[in-house]
Parts: C-alpha cells; sequence; structure tokens
C-alpha cells in the first residue's frame, strides 16, 4: 500500500515552514516535505517525512510514484525574482520544468487514485508589468487579466506557470485514443509581497518590507533598496496561508477561474517605516534606491484588484495594516528577538 500524503515543496521556504506550521497545528499528520535546503528541525518532526531533494531530479520522482499516494500538491518551490535575475536560465529551470514536473506528477497520480489531485500554485504581483510610474500611478488596482506584461524571468516564469496549470487542468493529452478523466485540480493564487514574523524572504524583491522590521528589530541599520514614495501591495503571512487554504477548500464549481489575485494593505517604503519606527524608535534606515530593482517593483501594480476571490470562495483578510503591525508582526518579532 502506498502511504498517502500532502505534498509539500520548497518546505524549507518561508512559506513552507509557516504551511507546515499550520497545517499540522490542525492535525495533519501525514506531510511530505521536500526542498533541496534541509526543513528546519522542529518542522521536521511535524512531517511523516521530509526528503532534501531537487524538483528536477527524475529518480526523486521515480521514488514518489512508487512509495505515496499524493491526493494534494502545495507546489512552493521556486527562486525570486532577485535572486532569478543573476541566474535566468537556472531559475528557469527551477520555477517552469520544475513545476512541469509536479503537474506531470498530478496527472499520474490522479490517474492513479481515480480522482482529481489538488494542486496549489503560489504565483505572484510579479506577474503584472506597467511601463512606467505614470501608468503604474494611473491604472491602481489591477485585473487578473490586466497589464501581464512581466519585466522579469521569475515573473514570466509564474505567468507561464499559471496557463501550464490551466493546460493540465483541462487539455493534458487532448489527442489521445483515451485522454485522462481525472485530472489535475490546479488552483493558484496571485500573492503580494509577503511578511512573516518569523523568518525572512530571501532573493525576492519586495524583501524591503521585512526585513526595514526585522533589522530594526534587531537594532540592525537598513539601507532601503527603493525609494521611500514606493508602492505596492504587501500581506501577512497567516493571511496568504488563510488564501491557500479557503482557495483549497473551495468548491470547484464555485470558481470561474484557476488564477486568483489576493490582496490586504499597499503601504509605501515609507510608511512601513513609519511602522517600524513607531515599535522600534531607534531604527536606523535609510532610502539608497539600487536603480535596477527599484525598477522591478516600479513595473509591479499599487495594488491588485481581489473581487473575484472575494466573489468566488469569499476571500477576505483578517489582517489590514494597523492589525498586521499591532496584532502579529510587532509582538511576535519582540518575542523572537528577545528569545535569541
Ligand atoms: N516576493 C516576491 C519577490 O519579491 C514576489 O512574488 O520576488
Amino acid at each position: 500500500m502506498r502511504k498517502e500524503v500532502v505534498l509539500i515543496t520548497g518546505a524549507a521556504g518561508e512559506m513552507g515552514q509557516a504551511l507546515i506550521h499550520l497545517l499540522s497545528e490542525r492535525g495533519v499528520d501525514n506531510i511530505l516535505a521536500i526542498d533541496v535546503r534541509p526543513v528546519p528541525k522542529p518542522l521536521r518532526s511535524r512531517c511523516r517525512a521530509a526528503i532534501m531533494g531537487d524538483i528536477l531530479d527524475e529518480n526523486l520522482f521515480g521514488r514518489l510514484v512508487s512509495e505515496y499516494a499524493i491526493p494534494v500538491i502545495y507546489h512552493l518551490a521556486a527562486l525570486l525574482s532577485t535572486r532569478a535575475e543573476f541566474t535566468p536560465e537556472a531559475a528557469h529551470r527551477v520555477n517552469v520544468n520544475g513545476t512541469l514536473n509536479l503537474l506531470k506528477l498530478a496527472a499520474d497520480q490522479s490517474s492513479w487514485l481515480g480522482k482529481p489531485v489538488k494542486f496549489m500554485f503560489p504565483s505572484s504581483v510579479a506577474v503584472y508589468g506597467l511601463p512606467d510610474l505614470e501608468t503604474k500611478e494611473q491604472v491602481g488596482a489591477v485585473k487578473e487579466e490586466e497589464w501581464n506584461q512581466p519585466t522579469t524571468m521569475y515573473g514570466c516564469n509564474k505567468l507561464y506557470c499559471e496557463h501550464l496549470g490551466r493546460y493540465y487542468a483541462h487539455y493534458y493529452r487532448q489527442l489521445a485514443a483515451e485522454p485522462p478523466h481525472n485530472g489535475v485540480d490546479f488552483r493558484s493564487i496571485r500573492f503580494p509581497g509577503l511578511i512573516s514574523a518569523f523568518t525572512v524572504p530571501s532573493g525576492g524583491t519586495s524583501d524591503y518590507g521585512p526585513e526595514m522590521l526585522h533589522h530594526a528589530a534587531q537594532g540592525k541599520p537598513y539601507a532601503c533598496f527603493v525609494r521611500e514614495d514606493t508602492r505596492m501591495p504587501f500581506m501577512a503571512m497567516p493571511d496568504a496561508l488563510k488564501a491557500l487554504m479557503t482557495l483549497e477548500l473551495a468548491p470547484r464549481d464555485a470558481l470561474t477561474t484557476h488564477v486568483y489575485n489576493v490582496t490586504s494593505f499597499n503601504p509605501s517604503a515609507g510608511e512601513i517605516l513609519e511602522r517600524v519606527k513607531a515599535a522600534f524608535p531607534d531604527a536606523q534606515v535609510t532610502f539608497e534606491p539600487d536603480l535596477k530593482r527599484q525598477a522591478i517593483v516600479d513595473s509591479w501594480p499599487i495594488d491588485q484588484d481581489d473581487s473575484r476571490a472575494r466573489r468566488d470562495w469569499g476571500w477576505q483578510p483578517d489582517y489590514d495594516l494597523d492589525r498586521a503591525f499591532d496584532e502579529y508582526l510587532i509582538p511576535n518579532i519582540q518575542k523572537r528577538y528577545a528569545a535569541v
């Protein structure tokens, strides 16, 4: 008998760690965690198994198929937008070929299991690309189908993988004598920049938000790499997980698309600093824009229109800017660094 598991790739990443924590708190005791890096020890004990492996490695998939039944996949592994610009082809391999491997796994699993496999895929605000700041100001919150002209390899990869997901859900092997019936139940969320109280992201371009906060909490100076007036959407990690879980549980026939925007607040970098200073008055933060990373954030919208998610599966964030800082970020960060 193959063991039934919930598969999480990118399990040692920011979102992966938070998801393992939440699922295990909710009693899910059959998590199979995969990452190229080791999953931190306290989280490993919350998993049925944690494998150090590469989603580009065919042997890994051979092992998964022979040992496990996988009705749900959270495919979180990716190289984020800044990192991807330094090694675009390697990023493409991980972000696209890696996703293709997981989609194929999901399709195979669904034929074994005789039911659709749920495939949860975090996409990103990076799929949008606005040509200049004036347009960014003018258009405000963007809808899913608007401005899909990403300027980063990561954004291109995420946008394309959304299409691959749609393809596997509806058209995979469409000309075969017996096209598969069950298939992949692909559900994707375009997240804004995420902020966690417990981890810092690595290799992203929205990292200035979390970095400013975590540096200040540790009494370290921070040079913010974007201008003070830079604005893009952000979300507290508990809301990102809430979105992922709510979409996963939504009835299939309530969903009118495979890809949904979600959003909760969109402070400027200067407004993030105000919140940080209110909690850590000695914070030493300067603004020293890196023009190239600035250009990436300038191509991202001021906000995302998430009315489709609100309508189809009742999306609503729990944390606005005040609550995110006052009730989640600041108290947990203070505790975290006081304990070090
Ligand atoms: N946080 C991501 C990044 O900065 C955007 O999805 O790359």
